[in-house]
């Protein structure tokens, strides 16, 4: 057989009363008296396909009797409307083209399953219609991004995943093997590279693996997630939260439109995203650890914000909130002091709201050499492995901003999830990395 049809397109309506072929996997069977229904999935969607003992050659419709789910099938028939069936349109079938049997014992059945089960045997869950609703809108999400990247003028560029220093601190560095050198780290961020690219290409974007090996096991940590990360010249702290507000609310907007079905399938109303609107309010490092406090959240300053401190601060708050001006000794090197009061940096996290976590992390750079100096002295990093970052401010050095986004922290948020490892094909934690 050749000259398929997508499902998709048999369940828009685009070949009503006419002959198709369809390919797919069976996806569910049941059959009565003479009349078999298999549901077939082909990527596109899931269709009906009904095989009539009476209207179809006998060697066709027992090609197909009893055949185990999972197995393939090419159909063709003709497209009828049916509401009995799911997505209204059903096939009645007249041919059955090339079959391939899967095992009879698909290990993932309908009954309920443990996590860990599913976990060890992703490569067939993907299957599932909640994770391929999942990853349909994960595809969403990005091309959504890229587009307001592109029609904003932002230009995608990448940095290597192998470098030679930490970004985020030494604590969540992962070592490689990379030949016979010392010292070399799987990526924590695009970061350095992009303050390079800045005075080449302007404002730019990525989206790339970024990598930490913290050994957290919670519900919002991957050792290896993607990271949509900007970097903006001319910029100062505020300028780039607004592009934060508008990246996010144009993403949350455009799922909205594009994705309701998948969304309220796992579990989120998109009236709730389309609610969203720039810009995010914002509360200082100081006005939130003081709300923490009033909370009964025990909080001194100068601490850090965990997930103990997120998820009760963002119950605050219908929209993301933005975090403004962490203390100097809790953020990496490059975050600018301020002029005014030195012991905060001119940093912002946003967080996700109903009790969610930190989606976004940046803030303005520091672009005085000595300063920066002074600051990698401080934090106890070799300047030698700074070096070629130091010498971007000897040669026309502006201030600059720029943030990272966690791609899979902000789909978790979007599409309402308990866990990140829903938010990405084959997720990689501190336990998982198989299969
Ligand atoms: O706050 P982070 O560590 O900031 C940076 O890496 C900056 N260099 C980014 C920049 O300014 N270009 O990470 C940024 C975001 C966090 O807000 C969070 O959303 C996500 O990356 N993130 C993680 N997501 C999943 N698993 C992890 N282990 C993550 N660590 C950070
Ligand atoms: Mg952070």
């Amino acid at each position: 057989m050749s000259g398929f049809v997508d499902v998709a397109d048999v369940l828009a309506g685009e070949h009503d009363g006419k002959r198709v072929k369809v390919r797919g996997w069976l996806y569910n069977r049941r059959s009565s008296g003479g009349i078999q229904f298999l549901e077939v999935r082909d990527g596109s969607g899931v269709v009906q396909c009904t095989l009539n003992r009476r209207n179809i050659e006998e060697g066709a419709y027992t090609s197909v009797e009893g055949l185990p789910l999972e197995s393939t099938v090419e159909l063709e028939g003709v497209v009828n409307l049916d509401d009995r069936a799911p997505g209204g349109h059903e096939i009645s079938v007249d041919r059955v083209g090339e079959v391939s049997a899967a095992l009879p014992d698909y290990p993932i059945t309908k009954q309920r399953h443990g996590i860990e089960f599913l976990m060890d045997n992703r490569h067939l869950y993907v299957r599932n219609p909640k994770v391929q609703a999942m990853m349909r809108i994960r595809a969403s999400f990005l091309r959504a991004a890229r587009s307001w990247f592109e029609e904003n003028g932002w230009t995608e560029t990448h940095s290597p995943s192998f470098m030679t220093a930490s970004v985020e601190g030494g604590s969540t560095l992962f070592s490689v093997e990379y030949f016979d050198r010392e010292g070399v780290y799987l990526s924590q961020s695009w970061q350095l590279y992009a303050e390079a690219m800045i005075a080449t290409l302007g404002k730019i974007y990525t989206i790339a693996p970024s990598f930490r090996a913290e050994k957290s096991r919670t519900r919002q940590h991957l050792s290896e997630y993607w990271h949509m990360e900007v970097e903006e010249p001319w910029q100062d702290l505020h300028g780039i939260m607004g592009v934060g507000d508008e990246l996010v609310c144009h993403i949350a907007h455009a799922l909205a439109e594009e994705m309701p079905r998948e969304l309220k399938f796992v579990g989120r109303d998109p009236e709730d995203l389309l609610k969203l609107e720039p810009p995010f309010p914002k509360i200082s490092y100081d006005e939130a650890v003081e709300m923490l406090n009033e909370q009964g959240v025990e909080m001194l300053w100068g601490d850090d914000f965990g997930r103990t401190q997120e998820e009760p601060l963002s119950l605050n708050f219908e929209q993301p909130v933005w975090v403004v001006g962490f203390p100097t000794g809790i953020k990496p090197f490059y975050h600018l002091p301020n002029p005014e009061k030195p012991d905060v940096t001119m940093s912002a996290d946003l967080i996700a709201p109903e009790g969610y976590n930190e989606i976004i992390g940046g803030g303005q750079r520091v672009h005085d050499y000595d300063q920066l100096l002074q600051r990698i002295h401080d934090d106890n990093l070799d300047p030698a492995n700074y070096s070629w970052y130091l010498d971007l401010r000897k040669w026309g050095s502006v201030p600059h901003s720029g943030f990272g986004l966690g791609v899979e922290r902000v789909i978790m948020w979007m599409t309402k999830q308990d866990h990140i490892r829903d938010t990405i094909p084959f997720p990689r934690d501190v336990r998982r990395v198989f299969p």
